[in-house]
């Protein structure tokens, strides 16, 4: 063989080599970064109570309805209405039991001929082994005994998390002011 010839194919092979080098170096730095592994499932149970005009409870709410709307015809499911709240999360279902932070965020009543709502919150867990905060999202329907939101993002020790928020009413109670507690299963994936 050519000795010319024998160069170009080493020269070949070589620069082969160097591409596939750096395809590959490549490939393993964008395969580097991955999230942390959270905790897989996490609970926990919320406590409302709305303030109310008519006993006017301003020392003891969690939370506040807007306006409603502008008009001049019955709006029975309060459509268009959105409340705010920033609600007291524990371990267990009394309002007694250890406390786990808050819940931050709004529902707004979007169903004209049912009580639907949308909600957007995030919860701040301040207390317990892991601490951070976990987005919750979704629509949910009230007469659903289990209502399902999604798990959009998180920080701390759930970073990146997404997944199932399975909501359940435990508890309410409609003597003004109207109070009621909610419980949350998450089951997250990283
Ligand atoms: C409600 O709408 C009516 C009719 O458009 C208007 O005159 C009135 O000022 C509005 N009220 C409020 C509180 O915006
Ligand atoms: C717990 O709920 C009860 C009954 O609604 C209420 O009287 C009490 O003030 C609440 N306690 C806390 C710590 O929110
Ligand atoms: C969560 O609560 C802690 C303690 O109050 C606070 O330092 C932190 O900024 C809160 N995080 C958010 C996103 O509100």
């Amino acid at each position: 063989m050519a000795s010319g010839k024998l160069e170009a194919i080493c020269v070949a092979v070589l620069l082969a080599f160097a591409a596939c080098t750096v395809r590959a170096i490549h490939a393993s730095s964008s395969c580097t970064r991955k999230l942390p592994c959270g905790p897989k499932t996490f609970s926990f149970y919320m406590h409302n109570t709305v303030y109310d005009t008519t006993v006017d409870n301003r020392d003891y709410f969690n939370s506040i309805y807007g306006l409603p709307p502008n008009i001049s015809f019955p709006n029975p499911f309060g459509f268009g209405i959105m409340n705010t709240f920033e609600d007291p999360l524990t371990v267990g279902p009394s309002n007694t039991s250890m406390a786990l932070g808050k819940a931050q965020g709004f529902y707004v009543l979007n169903g004209y001929k049912e009580y639907t709502l949308f909600h957007l919150f995030t919860a701040n867990i301040t207390e317990g082994q892991s601490k951070g905060t976990i987005d919750i999202f979704g629509q949910l329907r009230e007469v659903d005994p289990v209502r399902l939101l999604t798990v959009v993002g998180g920080t701390g020790a759930f970073l990146g998390a997404r997944g199932l928020a399975s909501c359940t009413l435990v508890d309410m109670d409609h003597t003004p002011p109207a109070k009621w507690t909610l419980s949350f299963e998450l089951d997250l994936y990283y």
